[in-house]
């Protein structure tokens, strides 16, 4: 279990006092004109050693992320764009750092902002974030009044942050989705080249990255590369927070070590699984867009990106989705079929037509009402899916259906028997009808 003196977010659950006074006495802001002291390379330098890798879901190097943006500043501002979205069904962590520990993102702003040779940091909150949003805009309010940001602060830096309100779309989540939308435009995505760190907001450079990437910053450098690095196994380094929710007995968010096992970090934090161990089915561990994996293989996984890579999932934004014995996995997929099927921006065809195709064609088979054969069809439609599509979207949607044929086909299989041996039923197929339809 994380010891309590490596927690970074110290305030998560918002027990204490959220306010710039507080945040202080809990270590924000502590020194902060020293790390600027280090340099833009010093502190670029610094994350790359610590092994941070982004938290908003790929898992990118945020070091490296930051060394694209140009050396120079030319006649294009650089910007720096907080991905503030969290949209992810599952997901739920960012918006605990903005309601609850909101002065380390400020913080985290302006030491990215300045190795970035941003004076700008734009925070884009997802729409529903109401309340988060006002703590935020109030912790910001702090800082600009303490000087700690703005005009001539006391850190040296020029530095300004604008909190922009989306609007409730899942694709603003997206980079350069959420670019056009700060513009003003359509949340669509852009086609890649250009990438943002050379042609982003408004054409100027820009690096986009996750409320939690950003907010653990100022710490890491403060405790030193070496520490953050320690933690957790190799190229999974430091702490993370995980979301754990479905079918434990209490479902948390947790700031835990990167490679804690999966049954460590349920029995220490969610007291166990509902109705023991041996209930488990199946979890999704990084987010509704990585594929399911079933009991046998994730409980003594370690929860990391590489890891969870090698059962050929992911860690994603670590919201842990636990599913018992009780859950119907052909409904569940469906269900989330149609949430990608809702939130398709529509550009490419794969992604326009095929989410609407894989949702259709599961509900029929959660209902029993297809044929064998159409399972392999809807495999073939998730692989021309994915990888053809201008964003990650279509992957998003494919590799949900991937996991459920590839872990669960038994299920759907059922489901079609069960349906054939009763053709002329009224309704959906039953887990009766399956337990029948078996014997
Ligand atoms: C459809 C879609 C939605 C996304 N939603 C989010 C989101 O809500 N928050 C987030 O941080 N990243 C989201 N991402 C990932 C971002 O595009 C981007 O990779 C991330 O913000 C980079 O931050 P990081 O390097 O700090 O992880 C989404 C990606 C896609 C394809
Ligand atoms: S993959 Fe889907 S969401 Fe992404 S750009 Fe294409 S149509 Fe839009």
């Amino acid at each position: 279990m994380l010891k309590d003196t490596d927690r970074i977010f110290t305030n998560l659950y918002g027990i204490h006092d959220t306010g710039l006074k507080a945040a202080m006495m809990r270590g924000a802001w502590d020194g902060t004109k020293k790390i600027l002291q280090m340099g833009r390379d010093g502190i670029i330098n610094e994350i790359k050693a610590s092994g941070l890798r982004g938290r908003g879901g790929a898992g990118f190097p945020t070091g490296l992320k930051w060394s694209f943006m140009p050396r120079d500043i030319g006649e294009r501002p650089h910007f720096l764009v907080v991905n503030a979205d969290e949209s992810e069904p599952g997901t739920c962590k960012d918006r605990e750092i903005l309601r609850n520990d909101p002065h380390i993102l400020v913080e985290g702003c302006l030491v990215a902002g300045f190795a970035m040779g941003a004076h700008v940091a734009i925070v884009y909150i997802r729409g529903e974030f109401i309340r988060e949003r006002e703590a935020f805009e109030r912790a910001v309010a702090e800082a600009y009044d303490a000087g700690l940001i703005g005009k001539n602060n006391k850190n040296g830096w020029d530095f300004d942050i604008i909190v922009h309100h989306g609007a409730g779309a899942y694709i603003c989540g997206e980079e350069t989705a959420m670019l056009e939308s700060i513009e003003g435009k359509k949340g669509q995505p852009r086609m890649k080249p250009p990438f943002p760190a050379n042609v982003g907001l408004y054409g100027a450079p820009t690096t986009v990255n996750n409320v939690e990437s950003i907010a653990v910053g100022p710490t890491i450098i403060r405790r030193g590369a070496a520490w953050f690095d320690a933690l957790g196994p190799e190229r999974n380094s430091g702490t993370k927070l995980f979301c754990i929710s479905g079918h434990v007995e209490r479902p948390c968010n947790v700031e835990e070590e990167m490679g804690i096992t999966f049954r460590e970090l349920i029995d220490t934090h969610c007291g166990g699984i509902r109705g023991g161990w041996d209930n488990l089915k199946a979890v999704i561990p990084g987010g509704s867009s990585v594929r399911c994996v079933p009991a046998d293989q994730i409980i003594d996984c370690e929860m990391s990106f590489d890891a969870l890579m090698a059962l050929k999932s992911g860690l994603g934004t670590a919201a842990v989705i636990v599913m018992d014995q009780s859950t119907d996995m052909v409904k569940t997929i469906a269900r989330l079929a149609h949430f990608y099927k809702h939130e398709s921006c529509g550009q490419c065809t794969p992604c326009r037509e095929g989410t609407g195709w894989m949702w259709r064609i599961l509900t029929r088979m959660s209902q029993g009402r297809a044929e064998k054969r159409e399972i392999d069809m809807l495999l073939d439609v998730s692989k021309q899916i994915e990888g053809h599509t201008i964003c990650a979207l279509g992957d998003a949607a494919a590799w949900p259906v991937q996991g459920l044929i590839t872990h669960f086909r038994h299920e759907i299989e059922a489901k079609i028997d069960a349906y054939a041996a009763n053709p002329d039923r009224d309704g959906a197929v039953t887990e009766k009808d399956v337990l029948e339809a078996a014997q």
